[in-house]
């Protein structure tokens, strides 16, 4: 490394420094960007325009499952149409952005991360410099030379990194991987998503979620979500940024199982025993809003027009306005198609002392939602309408009550159900 770079490292390497304790301060004023406000409402994905260096530093501390980037290279690269790729000439954002993804990794992590040969030892130097320890290193084959030279250049390569000690995949993949000719119409070094297919399945689980800050065309991004995964992208240029939104845009989601909560203590650890099941996606929303989340451009897989199975479980008790409830319940009625079916069940107040309705109200009250115990007849008024499948609306262990007796082993108790439940078919 030159003289005045090495200088020029030092520096920001104290600036990070210092902005690692600022961070810490920020993260608990609560101003940086946490993962719920990067992933607001249905969206897997996000994509930023804007610079790494910066963008970076507003996330949490060890937020992400898995790095993979492709960075520049370090070659002042132009291809035969003299496309150039940003930062390519300098090696000033290498430390800082390594040392941000270090941080914000989870630990016992890994991030894979392309290099480019002529400047591997300076990637090395600095990934090592940042707290990341070489654990693989993978070569892509191309079938057709990129550039003839001393010798026909037929490969790509990335380093596989690892933050701490992470438990090795249980299928970990071959580190001689194929390569497909991209055209590189989207981006002048586009990365082919089916190689980064197996680095996502193999180093990130369901679910969780994959960063790439040099995110160029979204190559990343695809490879993600078509794994199931969330993906968090940063790219500099504008150009890049417009074409990764769109390629991003024009995938199909992949959930079929939404599961929605208000409470942000439900969706956390909803999430957390969720993770492992493809298709399914935990989202904070707020049942009075269905219409709005339910719309087709939300859940691309969920198609209301075709039928489906919604699940109030006991939810709209928490819904304290009648008409409000009676919205929902005529929208669903509405908009449904024939085939469908609604499950709900609700709490009720018959059969419940003042003293005992007033504790219950005031345990919620203390909680995120009000609650309201309606009465059995103020429950059979909102179902009406619907077309009930037997037994009707009845106490929930009056619902096939064999069954409960042949999970758990032991007769229901019919007399002390406080939740009354009903099936309807649309
Ligand atoms: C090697 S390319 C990535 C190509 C990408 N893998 C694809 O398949 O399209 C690196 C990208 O990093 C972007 N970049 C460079 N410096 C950046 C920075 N500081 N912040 C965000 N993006 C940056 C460049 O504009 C470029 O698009």
């Amino acid at each position: 490394m030159k003289g005045d770079e090495q200088n020029e490292q030092q520096k920001l390497q104290k600036t990070i420094m210092k902005t690692d304790k600022n961070s810490q301060t920020l993260t608990s004023s609560g101003t940086l960007l946490q993962t719920e406000q990067a992933f607001p409402d249905t969206n897997p994905y996000r994509i930023i325009h804007g610079d790494a260096l910066q963008e970076l530093r507003k996330l949490p501390d060890a937020s992400v499952d898995l790095v993979l980037t492709d960075p520049p290279y370090l070659v002042r690269y132009k291809d035969r149409s003299g496309r150039t790729v940003a930062n390519d000439d300098n090696s000033r954002w290498l430390f800082p952005a390594f040392s941000e993804l270090f941080r914000v990794l989870k630990p016992n992590s890994y991030c894979v991360s392309f290099y480019g040969w002529l400047q591997a030892d300076r990637f090395l130097s600095i990934w090592r410099e940042c707290g990341f320890q070489p654990v693989g290193h993978f070569v892509f084959v191309k079938h057709y030379a990129s550039c003839v030279r001393h010798n026909r250049m037929q490969h790509e390569q990335a380093y596989l990194l690892a933050k701490g000690n992470p438990l090795p995949p249980q299928r970990p993949p071959a580190d001689v991987l194929p390569w497909q000719y991209t055209g590189n119409k989207l981006h002048p070094t586009q990365k082919p998503v089916g190689s980064l297919t197996p680095l996502i399945e193999a180093y990130s689980r369901p679910n969780g979620l994959v960063l790439d800050p040099f995110a160029g065309s979204g190559s990343t991004g695809v490879a993600a979500l078509s794994y199931r995964r969330r993906c968090l992208l940063i790219e500099k240029e504008a150009a890049y940024y417009q074409i990764a939104q769109r390629r991003l845009d024009n995938l199909p989601y992949h959930i079929t199982h939404p599961y929605v909560d208000n409470d942000p203590e439900v969706v956390r650890v909803s999430r957390n025993l969720l993770h492992e099941t493809d298709n399914v996606r935990v989202i904070q929303q707020d049942l009075k809003f269905i219409k709005v989340w339910l719309k087709p451009d939300r859940f691309q897989n969920i198609d209301i027009t075709k039928p489906v199975g919604i699940l109030l479980v006991a939810v709209l008790h928490f819904v304290t306005n009648d008409s409000e409830v009676g919205d929902i319940l005529s929208f669903l009625k509405a908009r449904l198609a024939p085939g469908s079916f609604l499950v709900i069940s609700h709490s009720t107040s018959d059969g419940r002392t003042q003293e005992v309705m007033q504790s219950l109200v005031a345990n919620y009250k203390r909680q995120v939602n009000d609650v309201k115990l309606r009465s059995n007849a103020e429950i059979a008024a909102l179902v009406q309408g619907f077309e009930l499948i037997e037994p009707g609306l009845v106490p929930i262990s009056n619902w096939k009550p064999q069954l409960p007796d042949m999970l758990v082993g032991k007769p229901v108790d019919t007399e002390n159900s406080r939740l009354l439940a009903c099936v309807a078919e649309i």
